[in-house]
């Protein structure tokens, strides 16, 4: 039995963790174009159920929301049906899961929208980079301004969402502010220029990311969510920069604690990219936030637990290393080599190859 910290039960809110080894949220586009799961996400799920925490794919809060074909949704009952074995293949196995609860905001495609309606956005301003719709990659359709009055609405689809996420069985939900997607287009001033009072200063960019977690709390009790930010990534459609992320994020961060939160969850530098840049204090934005801090990007297992032990997380979330181990913290914990890296191909779309069948260490 190890002593090691990375291996001991934890406690993020109202979630017990048997271990600070988190599986980190990774989009795999093995649903159809209603937004259902696929089944396959049973065994997926369930075989990597030994992670302290496992965070979904990112799932499209409503359809307005939604950015990528065959990724999976939470705002249909059906779909809410879909999710059901998976949460109860989870619990089965002793593990924890919340569900990540996703608005792409500009990165979509007409072709996804309602009506082949344009991607809404804080600012009608075009993204780079592709998305991926049914006919393969293409680039985002230019977006439209989100009318002031229409963010009530947006805030209502988070919280049913999140209340779909309990109904179908998860421990809570994760919301996903990161990776320059809707809450971190309002919060950066690269890509929000509103006048009113979600636009302009920093309270008011943070404005619309605090109101949802305010929100969803008061519906399934704030102890039950987590949100996840990355204050330095391009990421998606090379996004630029907010001008000043310590002071920026420094804030929400601040204003996030006092609302009492599972966790907050770091994309600790360019999403994919090295472990902890130094162009930004995480811990700086930990403290602001106060509560349970969960650390995320290019760990290794030494690095992980050097983390735990010294306290500079209390979880450690690992990606694309979970994706070819699904025991990763039994590997992890046995100092047992890892399978290499799964191939790009495999990342998005298609069936059970490259999803479902890595195999255990020990059946291999
Ligand atoms: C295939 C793939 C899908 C991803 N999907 C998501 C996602 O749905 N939500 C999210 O917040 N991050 C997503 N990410 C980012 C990962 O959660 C993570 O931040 C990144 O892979 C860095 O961690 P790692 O170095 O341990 O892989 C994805 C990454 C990969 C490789």
């Amino acid at each position: 039995m190890t002593t090691e910290a990375l291996f001991s039960p934890g406690r993020l809110g109202a979630i017990e963790v048997a271990n600070r080894v988190a599986m980190a949220p990774l989009t795999r586009a093995r649903g159809d174009m209603e937004g259902i799961q696929t089944p396959l996400a049973v065994e997926y799920y369930g075989k990597r159920a030994s992670a302290g925490l496992i965070i979904s794919e990112a799932t499209n809060i409503s359809r307005q929301g939604r950015g990528y074909a065959f990724t999976p949704g939470i705002y249909t009952d059906t779909q809410v049906e879909a999710w059901k074995p998976v949460a109860r293949a989870v619990h089965a196995r002793g593990g924890k899961m919340v569900l990540q609860l996703w608005h792409v905001g500009r990165f979509s495609h007409a072709s996804l929208q309602e009506n082949g309606a344009p991607p809404v956005a804080p600012s009608a301003i075009e993204a780079g980079d592709m998305v991926f719709t049914e006919h393969g990659f293409e680039p985002p359709s230019k977006p439209r301004e989100l009318e002031t009055g229409e963010i009530d609405g947006i805030i209502a689809d988070y919280v049913r969402a999140a209340r779909n996420a309990r109904t179908a069985g998860f421990d809570g939900v994760e919301i996903h502010a990161a990776n320059c997607y809707l809450l971190e287009q309002f919060i950066r001033d690269s890509t929000n220029h509103r006048t009113d009072r979600y636009g302009g200063s920093i309270e008011n960019r943070t404005r619309l990311p605090f109101e949802v977690c305010e929100a969803v709390a008061g519906a399934i009790g704030a102890d039950r969510v987590g949100i996840r930010l990355s204050p330095v990534t391009h990421s998606v459609g090379a996004t630029p920069f907010d001008s000043e992320p310590q002071k920026t994020y420094g804030f929400l961060a601040e204003r996030l604690g006092t609302l009492g939160l599972a966790y907050l969850h770091c994309i600790e530098g360019q999403t994919r990219g090295a472990n902890l840049p130094e162009s930004f204090d995480f811990q700086a934005l930990r403290r602001s936030f106060g509560g349970s801090y969960i650390a995320n990007n290019g760990f290794t297992r030494e690095i992980a637990l050097t983390a735990a032990r010294s306290g500079r997380a209390d979880m450690v979330a690992f990606g694309r290393p979970f994706i070819s181990n699904p025991d990763l913290v039994e590997r992890l914990r046995q100092d047992e080599p890892l399978a290499p890296e799964a191939h790009k191909e495999f990342f998005y779309g298609g069936g059970s190859r490259g999803y479902t069948d890595w195999p255990d260490f020990v059946s291999r």
